[in-house]
């Protein structure tokens, strides 16, 4: 998808947004740009994960590469690169077994994307074992930034038979499915069945920062009742 220019809103035009969205035409998504209290750059706030995929795009092989080397330059721990990658494009047979092992769910929309892959965290150097996932995780991030800038879209999946792709794909111990990612053109005009249709268009939410920063300044801190007693301790103190 094209990153949108929609970055820091006040609460007025954030109502505004809202009142539009809802005046919308059946088929039409409504701007799914994050509504950011901060300026944040266009493809971060642009970026969210659609199920309306377009199922004639083909991903260039260009574009493949073009993310996993996003991916291969992305920091891990000691310079360690754990991640692994199990690449389907739609019509191959690794795509159709990657579709097979996805839960139920995730198999209406995510059959229609251009690409399938598995991110994989290989734990075997025993140093850096412990930010495998961590690193894998953060490897698919800038993956997924990267397909943004290129009018893709990514959606991940934790929906998937993890021991099932160690089995077919015959993986070794040490290398552990994580997360099933798919990757294509949104097609806004998707013929999604519900629930999928409503998601689509569902408002995005996140917590507030506040609530996130554990230790933050007086007028950021959040409720310390659920933080562990050692962090209220050094919040507190
Ligand atoms: C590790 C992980 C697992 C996820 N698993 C699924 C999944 O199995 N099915 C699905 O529809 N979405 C899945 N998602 C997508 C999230 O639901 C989505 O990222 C979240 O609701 C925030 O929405 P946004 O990405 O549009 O901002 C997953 C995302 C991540 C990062």
């Amino acid at each position: 998808m094209s990153a949108s220019p929609v970055t820091a809103l006040s609460d007025r035009a954030l109502s505004d947004r809202a009142l539009s969205d809802r005046a919308l035409p059946d088929r039409a998504l409504p701007d799914r740009s994050a509504a950011t209290r901060a300026k944040l750059h266009p493809l971060l706030a642009g970026r969210w994960s659609p199920r309306g995929f377009d199922r004639d795009h083909v991903l260039g092989e260009d574009e493949l590469q073009t993310v996993l080397e996003a991916a291969r330059w992305a920091p891990s721990a000691a310079n360690s690169q754990p991640w692994r990658f199990l690449v389907g494009r739609r019509g191959d047979a690794t795509f159709a077994t990657i579709v097979e092992l996805l839960n139920p769910g995730n198999v209406p929309w995510a059959q229609h994307a251009s690409a399938l892959i598995v991110a994989i965290a290989d734990t075997s150097q025993e140093t850096t074992a412990a930010w495998a996932v961590y690193d894998t995780g953060q490897a698919v991030a800038h993956l997924s930034i990267q397909a943004e800038e290129l009018g893709l879209s990514v959606h991940q999946m934790g929906g998937f038979d993890a021991a099932g792709v160690s089995e077919r794909f015959g993986l070794a111990p040490e290398l552990t499915p994580i997360a099933t990612v798919a990757i294509g053109r949104l097609d806004p005009a998707a013929d999604l069945p519900e629930p999928y249709r409503e998601r689509e268009r569902a408002p995005r939410e996140r917590r507030p920062v506040s609530e996130l920063v554990l230790n933050g300044a007086a007028s950021a801190r959040p409720s310390l009742t659920s933080v562990p007693q050692a962090v209220q301790k050094a919040a507190t103190t």
